[in-house]
């Protein structure tokens, strides 16, 4: 018997043979960048969780959104906050509603195209701040349905690309393509938060955003993360509402979802690498214990590698930068 010389280090030697070898390639294209506008702002605000990112004032917005869109990045996914919260969460619907500006104002004035996205959800409009609507000491899941149609036609008619549902209500999808088809919205695609599970790894975004929950937990709603079967019906019922994006979230810990999704449905796919995934990072590059660029990249290219073809983050501009050169 003879052995054929293996030797897979031939495939390493030099930085020229590596790169014609490279099997995953991260892209500024395959990035989402979060933003967070607060209404009665005055100028940009830091959160301590979340360094380096802000909230900002609509007057801000363009500014930042060309800024993003210099770098490459071809999609931003836009988070409000409201001046006043009430129960029904009129201010996610309002015509003049933060994000809804937000969007005619990025539609009206940027100097080069980007793809807008943004959330619709209930918890930063709420004053229970819970992803639906409170009946006694319950999330309603019906009634919340018809609100969060309101939200996204409201978003349609300013002017967004793509709404995310992020409330884990069932038949979220399916209120909202109706509501969108039936206001002449055809062309306006749902990217929901398909799979999002209960984290711990979001409680830097719910300092940021103001939607930590005013009791309870989110456990009704959001997937428990022992249960890899039960966060593929969820994708699998997204698809037969007609979704067009399903996203896994969060993403790092997450991996093996990704790549079950990628191999049991045809359909794109996008990950949410989470604010807590975010912090980890940042803290620890802080610290000089780990290469915040390098790390970035890394983690960035694994979840690609898992199977997203996009991913929602806030190390876009890190990442950009890098991979900008
Ligand atoms: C709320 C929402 C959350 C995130 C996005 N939308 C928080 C939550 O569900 O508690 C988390 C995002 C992040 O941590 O980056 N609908
Ligand atoms: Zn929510």
């Amino acid at each position: 018997m003879s052995f054929p010389n293996v030797r897979l280090r031939r495939l390493r030697k030099n930085k020229k043979i590596r790169e014609l070898l490279e099997e995953v390639r991260l892209s500024t294209k395959d990035l989402i960048c979060p933003i967070f506008v607060q209404e009665d702002l005055k100028s940009r605000m830091q959160v301590e969780s979340m360094p380096d990112i802000e909230r900002l004032p609509l007057k801000d917005v363009v500014d930042e959104v060309n800024s993003i869109a210099d770098l490459k990045i071809p999609a931003i996914m836009l988070f409000g906050i409201p001046a006043k919260k009430d129960d029904i969460g009129t201010a996610a619907f309002s015509e003049n509603g933060i994000v809804q500006r937000a969007i005619s104002e990025i539609r009206k004035s940027l100097d080069s195209e980007i793809a807008i996205m943004a959330d619709v959800c209930l918890c930063q409009y709420t004053t229970a701040a819970h992803c639906g609507l409170v009946k006694g000491d319950k999330i309603d899941n019906d009634s919340t349905l018809d609100v969060l149609k309101k939200i996204a036609v409201s978003q349609a008619q300013a002017g967004v690309d793509v709404v995310s549902p992020s409330a884990m209500m069932d038949g979220q999808v399916k209120a909202i393509r109706q509501g969108l088809d039936d206001s002449g919205f055809t062309d306006v695609a749902i990217m929901s938060h398909s799979a999002k599970h209960r984290s711990s790894l979001y409680s830097p975004f719910r300092d940021m955003a103001h939607c930590a929950p005013k009791f309870s937990d989110r456990k009704t709603y959001q997937l428990p993360y022992t249960n890899p079967t039960e966060a593929m019906r969820e994708v699998e019922t997204d698809i037969l509402e007609g979704v067009d994006i399903v996203m896994i979230k969060p993403a790092l810990a997450y991996l093996d979802l990704i790549a079950k999704t990628r191999s049991s449905f045809n359909i794109p796919i996008s990950a949410y690498s989470v604010s807590g995934e975010y912090s980890l990072i940042k803290a620890a590059a802080k610290q000089g214990w780990i290469d915040e660029r390098e790390v970035t990249m890394e983690v960035l290219t694994a979840i690609k590698r898992a199977g997203a073809d996009m991913i929602v983050t806030y190390l876009s501009k890190i990442a950009a930068k890098t991979l900008n050169g």
